[in-house]
């Protein structure tokens, strides 16, 4: 299985998504999936944010566009292969005030191109291409956004579902982890717990499709996990 694996904290060893995506792709190995992993962190090599020379040539017809809009898109060309190859998604990403990172959203706009990630069809509709994929989104929260006063405060889900949506990714996995940073420790410790649980479940699923996912038969995995000493 060909994985691209995103990551987008701008921590690095303490942060918590990237561990939790890494143990996720462990998992995977030890479910005795093959799989081939395609990294980028886009805290490193960040697409550009959209310039009007992009928002130009993106939607100039391709049999019309120059050598410099083509010039211009090649790197959004180059992402959106990359993305079209592979079998599989993996994004792990930390909530920033209240939605993702500036680094993901400048991905999004990046790799969310007309006539490669969708298609206009002949009926006049629209196309996502990428329905193939299996997609599984990692966020870590800092605040326990499932319940309480920041509920309603939750604009990553839905603004992700709306993105990859239109891409075609009609079924995409989240596993939150939270509460994390403004919480306890021993609230931090359940949060990550309950994270690598669930992400058990993911990889037993990708790895065994035809088995179903029984919440209460999922093996606990106790591995240490660094906590972030946020
Ligand atoms: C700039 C910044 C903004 C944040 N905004 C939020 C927020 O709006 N809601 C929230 O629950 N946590 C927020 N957090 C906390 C992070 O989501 C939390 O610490 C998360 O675990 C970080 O993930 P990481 O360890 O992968 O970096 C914020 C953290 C930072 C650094």
């Amino acid at each position: 299985m060909k994985i691209m694996h995103v990551d987008a904290s701008a921590k690095r060893e303490r942060s918590n998504s990237r561990a939790l995506s890494q143990h996720f792709l462990e998992r995977l190995r030890e479910e005795g999936l093959d799989i081939e992993v395609d990294y980028l962190d886009v805290t490193v090599d960040t697409p550009p944010h959209v310039n009007e020379a992009f928002a130009i040539a993106t939607y100039t017809p391709s049999d019309e566009r120059t050598p410099a809009m083509k010039a211009t898109l090649a790197a959004s060309d180059a992402l959106c292969k990359r993305l079209l190859d592979a079998d599989a998604l993996v994004f792990a990403m930390p909530m920033y005030n209240w939605s993702m990172p500036s680094v993901f959203k400048a991905f999004i706009d990046s790799i969310t191109r007309t006539g490669l990630t969708y298609v206009h069809t002949a009926d006049g509709h629209i196309e996502g291409q990428l329905a193939r994929q299996k997609v599984l989104f990692i966020t870590s929260r800092g605040a326990d956004l499932r319940a309480g006063p920041y509920s309603s405060m939750d604009a990553l889900t839905p603004a992700l579902k709306a993105a990859f949506g239109f891409l075609g990714v009609a079924n995409p996995t989240f596993v939150d982890a939270q509460p994390l940073q403004f919480s306890d420790q021993a609230s931090r410790i359940a949060a990550l717990e309950r994270a690598r649980t669930e992400l058990a479940a993911v990889a037993a699923n990708w790895a065994n499709p035809a088995k179903p996912e029984p919440a209460s038969a999922l093996e606990q995995d106790n591995d240490v996990m660094a906590l972030s000493q946020e």
